[in-house]
């Protein structure tokens, strides 16, 4: 039997997963498909339901359901509890289990620079999904200077409250007090998907450490990154994050350990298909 795992999401058409998914089981010779699940809203409660047939390991979930699969498992890891968000479905047995990889996804690429997190001041841009899984996996490295600003401050001011760490902030001129002492500085917002926008003006950018560095969660060029590029300052996109979210959900569904090195290959190929090189 072929077995299944895919991606719930609306859309998927242009997801990177399938290719370096894909790549990681045929390179272990497991005999199953990594699928695009295209999934209207209406159909969401339906396909979640659909996992449980045997041949179904699992799933990613992506946009817009990581919030709504988590009211839909049967049971929920406590990290995906923390997050307030799934993006990976486990299939045991007839149960599913709800979990997120978002966050060791996101420390993977500072762990392996060996970034001494626990020490950082970050500045984190954004207060949506994304920061959820970001403030949560730097809490659990011991992270205790953040600063939390988003264009809707009361959103930040609310994240502020519930993990009790950090302050909250606006996107506004406030924000050149904090980026002088600033060693992290993560974009979670969704801005720069476009190749164009930036969530704070560029040159601000000249205000950090020349020892800072600037993570974009997005997985292509953004104006941020490369203005952090010029100005000197050290500059990380999301692909091996986003490699490094799939590896994990990879573990949870087989239990086996997958080629990274070979998934982030076949993820750069794939991503400079579609948006030409980087840096
Ligand atoms: P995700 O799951 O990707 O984090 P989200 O929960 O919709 O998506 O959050 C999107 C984030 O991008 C939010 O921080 C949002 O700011 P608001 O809370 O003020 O909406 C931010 N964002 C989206 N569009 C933006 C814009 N044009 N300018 C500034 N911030 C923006």
């Amino acid at each position: 039997m072929t077995l299944r795992v895919g991606l719930i999401g609306f859309p998927v058409e242009h997801s990177l997963s399938p290719v370096f998914q894909q790549v990681a089981l045929d390179a272990l010779g497991i005999p199953a498909r990594y699928e695009l699940w295209p999934t209207p809203p209406a159909e969401l409660q339906q396909r979640v339901a659909s996992l449980r047939a045997p041949s179904t390991v699992g799933a990613n979930v992506t946009v817009p359901h990581k919030e709504a699969v988590a009211q839909l498992v049967d049971e929920l890891a406590p990290r995906a509890r923390r997050v307030g968000a799934v993006n990976t479905v486990i299939v045991r047995g007839q149960r599913l289990l709800g979990d997120n990889t978002d966050a060791p996804g996101f420390l993977f690429p500072l762990r392996e620079r060996g970034l001494p997190l626990a020490d950082f001041r970050v500045t984190l841009l954004g207060a949506g999904g994304a920061a959820r899984a970001v403030i949560v996996a730097l809490l659990d490295q011991g992270c205790r200077h953040l600063t939390i600003a988003n264009r809707t401050p009361e959103r930040a001011r609310q994240l502020v409250a519930e993990f009790g760490i950090g302050h909250a902030l606006t996107l506004g001129p406030e924000l050149l007090t904090v980026l002088g002492e600033t060693d992290l500085l993560v974009n979670a917002t969704s801005l720069g998907w476009d190749g164009r926008a930036s969530p704070i003006p560029l040159d601000w950018l000249g205000q950090l450490p020349p020892h800072a560095f600037v993570y974009d969660l997005t997985y292509r060029e953004t104006p941020l990154l490369a203005t952090a590029r010029q100005l000197g300052r050290a500059a990380l996109d999301g692909l091996e994050m986003l490699v490094a979210q799939g590896a994990e959900s990879f573990r949870l569904w087989f239990e086996r350990e997958p080629p990274f090195d070979l998934m982030l290959r076949a993820a750069q190929e794939a991503r400079a298909h579609r948006f030409g090189t980087i840096g």
